[in-house]
């Protein structure tokens, strides 16, 4: 479980990754697209979204995004995933630009396999989706600027914990380990309980985290740094909204500079 900023090509090849911003970029890209918009296209920077705009059908295209999670001046949407309705983004391209989210999908699909968008909305849908796609996983954290964040290592604790609950123990049958790119000694590292997966240490942190937080979620985003900052701001609402465990049942896939449900092109 790399943040955004410590990942490299070299672990996330032949992986499944599942980039994980809960606030609230990852969250507003599954309501958008559980709304009915077409494809959200992530973009690092302000000025790079504003020529995209320019370059796509006025009557189909919003632009997106903030910086402090405020919206931009003169763009359409903010950051809320409660401005991303089925009225507003129905048949919509969104072309989406935020602080750290946006870019850590670009950097998760650095290793050019499946790219999921996860959030606490979609965590069951996302850890079928894994078993279905049946790779290796990198969980990869947006942060904050690059630091650690506990909303993000919860949803992918709750991911581990789906993960954990449809490979039942026993099914292994060949012993698996940890790809070398994992870092030192990671073969070694043994099957958990006896079901075909090996954690790495983050993983087993995020997995206590998801534990611990299981029965109240809300409170881990009132607990981290970006979730008081957004409360400060009057945003209290978006975290009670990103909290609720699988609300949706969407699988986000980023794919060639855009994201789309699995199964669209
Ligand atoms: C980000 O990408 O940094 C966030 O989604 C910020 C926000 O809360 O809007």
């Amino acid at each position: 479980i790399p943040t955004a900023e410590q990942i490299s090509r070299e672990s996330l090849i032949n992986k499944s990754a599942v980039m994980f911003d809960i606030l609230r970029a990852s969250s507003t890209v599954c309501t958008a697209l559980a709304n009915g918009c077409q494809a959200v296209l992530p973009v690092s920077e302000v000025a790079d979204a504003l020529a995209l705009a320019q370059s796509l059908p006025e009557q189909t295209c919003l632009l997106g995004g903030e910086r402090g999670a405020v919206r931009l001046p003169g763009f359409h949407l903010g950051n809320s995933p409660s401005e991303y309705t089925r009225p507003v983004v129905q048949g919509k391209t969104i072309i989406l630009t935020t602080t750290n989210g946006t870019r850590a999908i670009r950097l998760a699909a650095a290793g050019s396999g499946l790219v999921i968008i996860g959030s606490l909305l979609n965590v069951t849908a996302t850890a079928r989706a894994l078993v279905a796609a049946g790779r290796d996983v990198a969980l990869v954290c947006a942060g904050t600027r690059g630091q650690f964040s506990l909303e993000d290592t919860l949803a992918a604790g709750l991911v581990i914990r789906q993960l954990l609950k449809l490979l039942p123990s026993g099914e292994a049958t060949a012993p698996a380990a940890a790809p070398a790119s994992d870092g030192p000694y990671a073969e070694e590292r043994p099957l958990y309980k006896g079901r075909p997966l090996v954690l790495t240490d983050a993983a087993m942190a995020a997995l206590r985290l998801a534990e611990y937080y299981s029965a109240n979620p809300l409170q881990a985003l009132h607990d981290s740094l970006h979730g008081q900052k957004l409360v400060q701001l009057g945003l209290a609402s978006d975290l009670a909204y990103c909290a609720q465990v699988d609300l949706l049942e969407v699988v986000p896939v980023y794919r060639q500079g855009k994201i789309t449900l699995a199964g669209e092109a």
